[in-house]
């Protein structure tokens, strides 16, 4: 079956408005097979009406896509590949998605021919240093500790969990990721595979889900300062600091020493980011702290209207605020602002690097539960 994949690419797709509806349909139905196999939120998956608005209207990457074929014209994977234009102009983010639609041995091949022809893409643009994630299905425990696995006081894995933990993997069967943070195995299949192309793990990243189920409390902001949230674009009076805050978090959220540089961002950088979501049907659920005229702290989530799954974004605290409560402050509020102006609301998803351990702290003690973990691999191209 794997022998006879033709591909449809959205480079080659004709000007005509069908051809492009259809395509990004056929690529939606397969990222979210994809999406429901790995981590069993088909919601979590792009739909073709937001990633087509998205590549039209975010100027800081160029995209394309292609979708694997078989012989009998069923779709049975694809790719997607993210070229930065402002920063990181020698990167590419890849993307495979390969539903299980094929027996293993099938599937290892087509997972790697789809990351071949993506590699091509990449080269085709010039770039150099890849990125992509995979879900891993067998975490390796030590040196992980107990808080971040979702296994610590009395808790134990949620039923929902796509992984298992490895307490004792054989010698010499486990590679050390980037970050120092934790290792990966090389029995686990996304390993077996990302390291026979030749990427090497750079970062584990948590991914967990919180259940809004219960009213829950507003966010008290500390003495001296005070909470203020809206929707959609940031009031004027607070979006060079909302920009600043952007700068903050790139310059200091971990990234296990991945080969890219922090953006800078500047209110016209965040004006088109609202722009975008805004022309993708994204809303934007914002709480901050403010001190006088200067905001501390900020979070954001992130809902397409009627969806149940709200994507927690950004979370960042200016670093001489730090550890004084700002950002569970920030986050309650923003869940109670979320409760407020969207009813529709039901679960809150979002990704951690494991050795961001005050975040995961924060997410624990506001209900996330672990769901699955994925690794940042990166590549780097030659010549
Ligand atoms: C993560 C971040 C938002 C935390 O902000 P903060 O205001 O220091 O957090 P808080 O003061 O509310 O502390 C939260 C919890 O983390 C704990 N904590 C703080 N720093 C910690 C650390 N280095 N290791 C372990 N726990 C830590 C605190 O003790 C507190 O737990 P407690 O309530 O049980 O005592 C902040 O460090 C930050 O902006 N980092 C850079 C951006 C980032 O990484 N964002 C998240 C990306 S997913």
């Amino acid at each position: 079956m794997i022998h006879s994949v033709s591909m449809i690419r959205s480079i080659d797709l004709p000007a005509d408005e069908a051809a492009h509806v259809d395509f990004h349909e056929r690529l939606a139905a397969v990222g979210l097979a994809a999406m429901s196999d790995r981590l069993g939120i088909p919601e979590l998956a792009t739909t073709a009406e937001r990633r087509r608005s998205e590549w039209t209207h975010d100027a800081t990457r160029v995209c394309e896509a292609a979708i694997a074929l078989d012989a009998t014209g069923r779709a049975v994977g694809a790719w997607v590949v993210e070229v930065p234009v402002r920063e990181n102009t020698d990167t590419a983010y890849v993307q495979v998605l390969d539903p299980p639609l094929v027996a293993v041995a099938e599937a290892d091949a087509l997972h790697a021919a789809l990351l071949a022809d993506a590699l091509a893409a990449v080269r085709r643009h010039g770039r150099h240093v890849v990125f992509t994630h995979e879900v891993l299905t067998e975490v390796v425990g030590d040196p992980l500790s107990p808080l971040v696995l979702g296994q610590d006081g009395d808790r134990t894995l949620d039923e929902g969990a796509h992984f298992t933990v490895v307490d004792h993997p054989p010698a010499g069967s486990t590679i050390p990721v980037r970050s120092r943070s934790g290792t990966v195995s090389q029995s686990d299949r996304s390993v077996r595979r990302m390291t026979a192309a030749g990427f090497a793990p750079v970062q584990i990243e948590r991914f967990s889900v919180l259940a809004l189920m219960s009213p829950g409390g507003g966010g008290a902001a500390p003495p001296g300062s005070r909470v203020v949230s809206w929707v959609d674009g940031a009031p004027k009076e607070w979006a060079a600091q909302l920009a600043d805050l952007y700068s903050v978090f790139e310059a200091t959220v971990p990234t296990g020493g991945a080969s890219f540089e922090p953006e800078t961002w500047d209110v016209a950088r965040l004006r088109e980011a609202e722009a975008t979501a805004r022309a993708s049907d994204v809303v934007r659920v914002v709480s901050a702290i403010a001190e006088g005229r200067r905001l501390l702290a900020f979070t954001l989530f992130e809902q397409t209207p009627g969806s149940p799954v709200v994507f927690q974004e950004h979370t960042v605290v200016r670093p001489e605020a730090r550890g004084r409560g700002l950002a569970v402050a920030v986050k309650r509020a923003n869940a109670a602002h979320l409760r407020a102006v969207s009813p529709d609301a039901e679960t809150v998803c979002t990704w951690n690097a494991v050795e961001n351990t005050a975040m995961i702290a924060v997410n624990t003690a506001a209900g996330f539960r672990p769901r699955a973990f994925s690794v940042l691999w990166e590549l780097r191209l030659e010549g």
